[in-house]
């Protein structure tokens, strides 16, 4: 908590030296060049001008300013470096809309604002990032990406090393609210990410193909995963963290074709309140690659449907799902100090897969009970190896 108030501090000192003879800071207000901040006009050739002079700006500490008690509306844009100088600031105290579904225009289709190959980038302040979802979420089937059907990313951050981003608060995205992707060293903290329960593909934070990434003391209520860790992750460090409602804190779903890697990923200090799953490992069927050394500490769970599972069975759509003999391979796991309420009977599901199965899994000190007073709970396992100590309900398959 501390560095993340010396971090707000260090920023304002920063822009108190805007006006300093030094000239080592530059703060590039867009409504110099030509936003209207009204919430309807389109903003974006200004805040392209303003990106161009920041990120050409010879200055050690040039600065995006994006003033408060505005509303800047924003076409799908990528706010591309390399730029010149080593740290770019990006202060929003106002707010940033996305055009509505039927305004979408220009070939961005899958991601709302692109920050892309920004070294050193720091996005902080007290604004709000708005991604006008509910247009999206009664048919999110607009641009079929991959098959998949969804609405645009808001905010992606690709091959940003060093990211910073902190303060702000993130509201409906059409989907996935940020994504990190391709980044080595990333620094989230005291963020807001909130859309409706009900809302479809809303994940909170996507990780994907980075490393040395912190995540730590937000809060994330949205209609799916609160966090998701993907394909070519590892040094994931996540803390502080409060997910309610959503789909809880996932790794994967891993496998699903190329060789999938996850390592490294420590979960601590984390409360997950009406979500449908809580803490979750899924594989898919037929895939290569390993998810290890993954570790969940001082997890809290108030009326979780399934708080701790394992699921190298995932087949979301459930047709044609087949099990193969190959499977992304769990090991090192572990659980330690979990405690909390369940809405369901099955509180624990340990379905490693059948031919590989999931070695060197650790509970100890894991307490679930129902959330209704007196009901039985129990935990679940396919093939699963290794061992649990003061745990209730009792997993039968691990060694005391
Ligand atoms: C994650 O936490 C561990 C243990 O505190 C620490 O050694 C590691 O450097 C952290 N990694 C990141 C990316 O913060
Ligand atoms: C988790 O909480 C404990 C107890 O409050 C604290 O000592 C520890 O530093 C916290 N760990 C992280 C990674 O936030
Ligand atoms: C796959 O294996 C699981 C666990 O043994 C079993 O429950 C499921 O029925 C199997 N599915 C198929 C399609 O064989």
């Amino acid at each position: 908590m501390v560095d993340d108030t010396m971090e707000h501090l260090i920023l304002l000192l920063i822009l108190c030296m805007v006006t300093s003879a030094l000239g080592a800071t530059t703060s590039f207000n867009v409504m110099s060049y030509g936003a209207v901040g009204n919430g309807r006009a389109d903003d974006s050739q200004a805040f392209v001008k303003a990106w161009k002079a920041v990120c050409q700006a010879k200055s050690t500490n040039p600065i995006l300013y994006i003033p408060p008690k505005k509303t800047f509306k924003l076409k799908p844009l990528t706010f591309n470096g390399p730029c010149k100088s080593s740290r770019i600031y990006i202060l929003v105290s106002g707010m940033i809309v996305a055009p509505r579904k039927t305004e979408w225009a220009g070939n961005q289709l899958h991601a709302w604002l692109i920050f892309a190959n920004i070294n050193g980038l720091i996005v902080s302040g007290k604004g709000t990032i708005n991604g006008q979802g509910s247009s999206w979420w009664p048919q999110p089937c607009m641009n079929n990406a991959g098959g998949k059907c969804r609405g645009p990313t808001a905010i992606t951050f690709r091959r940003c090393h060093g990211l910073r981003l902190s303060g702000l608060t993130h509201i409906n995205s059409p989907a996935v609210h940020i994504l990190i992707t391709a980044t080595n060293g990333a620094l989230v903290s005291n963020l807001r990410i909130i859309a409706p329960g009900t809302s479809p593909n809303t994940d909170g934070i996507d990780v994907s193909s980075s490393t040395n990434v912190q995540i730590r003391n937000s809060f994330i209520g949205t209609g799916d995963d609160c966090i998701a860790i993907s394909a070519g992750s590892s040094n994931i460090n996540i803390s502080g963290i409060t997910c309610a409602p959503g789909h809880g804190i996932s790794i994967g779903a891993l496998g699903h074709g190329g060789y999938d890697v996850v390592e490294n990923v420590r979960v601590r200090n984390c409360t997950l309140r009406n979500t449908l799953t809580g803490v979750r490992l899924k594989t898919w069927q037929g895939g290569k690659g390993y998810a290890r050394k993954i570790s969940f500490e001082g997890i809290k769970f108030v009326d979780v449907h399934h708080p701790v599972q394992i699921d190298q069975y995932y087949c979301p759509s459930r047709v044609n799902c087949q099990n193969f003999t190959s499977t992304v391979a769990i090991s090192d796991i572990s659980y330690t100090a979990i405690t909390g309420t369940s809405l369901d009977e099955q509180v624990i599901d340990l379905s490693c897969s059948q031919s590989v199965g999931c070695t060197n899994i650790k509970l100890d000190r894991v307490y679930i009970t129902s959330s209704t007073p007196g009901k039985k709970v129990y935990a679940n396992c396919v093939n699963a190896h290794g061992k649990s100590s003061h745990t209730r309900p009792a997993v039968n398959c691990l060694l005391p």
